[in-house]
């Protein structure tokens, strides 16, 4: 199955360190970047060149430039009737299709950057016309990446967004904090990075291995008038809860907003 990447930057090398490892794929990645392309071939051994002209029918293209680039970067490639994935954030199939001369056989994915080690979460959204055998195309490609999660409409891909999209950086932002809290109470750096990353990953671990939901497993750690309720009593004061589910409303209201943007 031969596999097209536009674009070779971040995401890109995320989904074709997956499909490498998998294997079973040939993939070419088309970048305007010299080393961008050096990187690629050296680190992964797939074929890489700075233009794309032609497809057939039995390619898939995997379109990731910058949402902003994807007009420039589509424009006369001849598509015919290949397989289109696209991970754009903010381009709507439609816009896509206005892109590629009317073309009809387009899913939407939304991925991460765990995806880099085998770890991401990906939404995927197909339109109604798109086959069985298209959207298996797209989830088994995916899965060589992490999980996957189907999307039953479009505007899901924003709200994705603002959830396993963005969702890495709002834990970073979390693990930063607890850091910071551990140098104020005296520990070194190294032992703060130590502790707050033992700390995610076992909670994380042990949360997955129980089966319990997040609110029970909270419960069982937290006895009344105890040490972690001093603490998750000061986070309820402060509303956190809330802090971040407007955070999350944010980030969806903004990817609507690009989207408008991006939108001819
Ligand atoms: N990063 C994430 O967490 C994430 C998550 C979900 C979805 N996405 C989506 O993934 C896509 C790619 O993101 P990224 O972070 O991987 O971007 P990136 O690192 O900037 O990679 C894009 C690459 O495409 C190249 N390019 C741009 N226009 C081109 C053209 N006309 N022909 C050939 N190559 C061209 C760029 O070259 P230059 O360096 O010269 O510009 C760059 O090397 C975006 O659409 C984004 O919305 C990203």
């Amino acid at each position: 199955m031969k596999v097209y990447f536009l674009g070779g930057g971040n995401m890109t090398s995320a989904i074709v360190a997956g499909m490498t490892k998998h294997g079973g794929y040939e993939i070419e990645v088309i970048d305007r970047n010299q080393d961008k392309r050096h990187y690629l071939s050296s680190c992964y051994q797939v074929r890489t060149s700075d233009k794309l002209t032609e497809l057939a029918a039995t390619d898939i293209l995997i379109l990731a430039v910058k949402p902003q680039d994807m007009q420039q970067a589509t424009a006369g490639i001849r598509l015919n009737g290949a397989l289109v994935l696209s991970i754009a954030a903010g381009l709507t199939i439609n816009t896509l299709s206005q892109f590629l001369g009317n073309h009809q056989r387009i899913i939407r994915i939304m991925p991460n950057t765990p995806c880099q080690i085998g770890l991401g979460i990906s939404g995927i959204f197909a339109p109604s016309g798109i086959s069985a055998a298209d959207k298996a195309v797209a989830e088994n490609i995916m899965r060589t990446t992490g999980e996957v999660i189907w999307l039953e409409d479009e505007n899901s891909i924003n709200r994705i967004a603002g959830i396993s999209g963005s969702g890495p950086a709002y834990v970073f932002y979390f693990l930063n904090a607890l850091q910071h809290a551990a140098i104020q109470q005296g520990f070194n750096p190294e032992e703060a990075y130590r502790l707050t990353l033992g700390t995610f990953k076992g909670a994380v671990n042990l949360a997955e291995q129980s089966g319990l939901e997040f609110s029970q497993l909270q419960k069982n750690v937290t006895s009344k008038g105890g040490t972690t309720f001093a603490a998750t009593s000061v986070f309820d004061q402060h509303h956190l809860t809330q802090v971040i589910i407007d955070g999350v409303t944010a980030s969806v209201v903004r990817a609507e907003e690009m989207q408008q943007q991006l939108t001819p």
